[in-house]
């Protein structure tokens, strides 16, 4: 596996993949890898010809200096994981080396994430979304055409990335999005990179997020579809006393409406504080479980 840092090296790699005919899949990652990017990693292997990933701990998407100086990093064991797994190269950067143009990481353009990012984690993370945008796209232009996998718990991100991947047609870049199931530990809790700050009795407390998802799946399954009643099951389901929530609410996956009430597809969308850990989840409620891949 190739290991890069210089951003020019890995455009020209992948262009001379592309100039071989080869196409490209691409995992942009903040490190710290899980199940959850492995995942990501292996159907990306499996579905192209040559996979990279970018690991990069992106400080424009923090809005909390501490959150961002405890994000969990490690390098060597996470260019192991990709190693191991298949990948061909493996890069990462600076906010200097990704954005040369500016004088310095407070100068850098961010670039507006469109609509659907202005509400849910763009009401509670101010920025966040910009923040994202803004590295994706940079990433997005030096990889260049690619199939690029997201994990499906990040839904509203999954949003904005397919925005971003549309705006980049104007510059003929070609970024196919491909949204993966979530991976869960075996009590449903989804994987992240936060959950190593969890202490034992936090993760207990954080399984009731999947339950709760999982309570309002079974009522879409029993033909409820009048979304205040949906979001009002998965709030109170949430309810404990270790559980704080931003929000917990249904939406429609396909146009992002909170307003219709009477829904023919949907998603439920929690965001809650563990602990002082910060988890997001999401779940289909219009799918099968087997959407869902679990730990075993
Ligand atoms: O989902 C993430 O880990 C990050 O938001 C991403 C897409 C790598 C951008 O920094």
């Amino acid at each position: 596996m190739k290991v890069l840092e210089n951003p020019q090296d890995v455009g020209k790699l992948c262009q001379s993949w592309r100039n071989d005919g080869l196409q490209i899949g691409f995992i942009a990652t903040m490190g710290a890898l899980h199940e959850g990017h492995l995942s990501l990693l292996r159907r990306a292997v499996a579905e192209n010809d040559r996979t990279c990933a970018s690991i990069f701990v992106n400080p424009l998407q923090f809005d909390d200096p501490d959150d961002l100086r405890s994000y969990p990093v490690n390098m060597e064991g996470d260019l192991e994981l990709c190693k191991k797994h298949g990948c061909d190269m493996a890069f990462s950067g600076t906010m200097e080396s990704f954005f040369p143009e500016a004088d310095n990481p407070h100068m850098v353009k961010r670039i507006d994430p469109g609509g659907c990012a202005s509400d849910l984690e763009g009401v509670y993370r101010p920025g966040f979304f910009d923040g994202v945008v803004t590295i994706v796209d940079r990433l997005f232009r030096i990889v260049g055409n690619c199939k690029a996998y997201f994990g499906e718990k990040d839904f509203q991100q999954t949003l904005v990335v397919r925005h971003l991947s549309h705006q980049l047609k104007d510059s003929n870049i070609e970024i196919e999005i491909v949204v993966c199931p979530t991976v869960r530990a075996k009590s449903g809790l989804a994987l992240s990179s936060r959950n190593q700050r969890l202490e034992t009795c936090d993760i207990i407390a954080a399984n009731q997020i999947y339950r709760a998802l999982k309570k309002t799946q079974r009522a879409w399954q029993c033909s409820v579809r009048d979304r205040k009643s949906l979001s009002r099951t998965l709030r109170i389901t949430l309810e404990h006393p270790l559980i704080s929530v931003d929000y917990a609410e249904v939406r429609n996956p396909d146009d992002w409406s909170s307003m219709a009430n009477q829904m023919d597809a949907a998603i439920g969308l929690v965001a809650a504080r563990v602990g002082g850990v910060r988890l997001i989840d999401s779940l289909r409620l219009d799918q099968p479980a087997c959407k869902t891949l679990h730990l075993t």
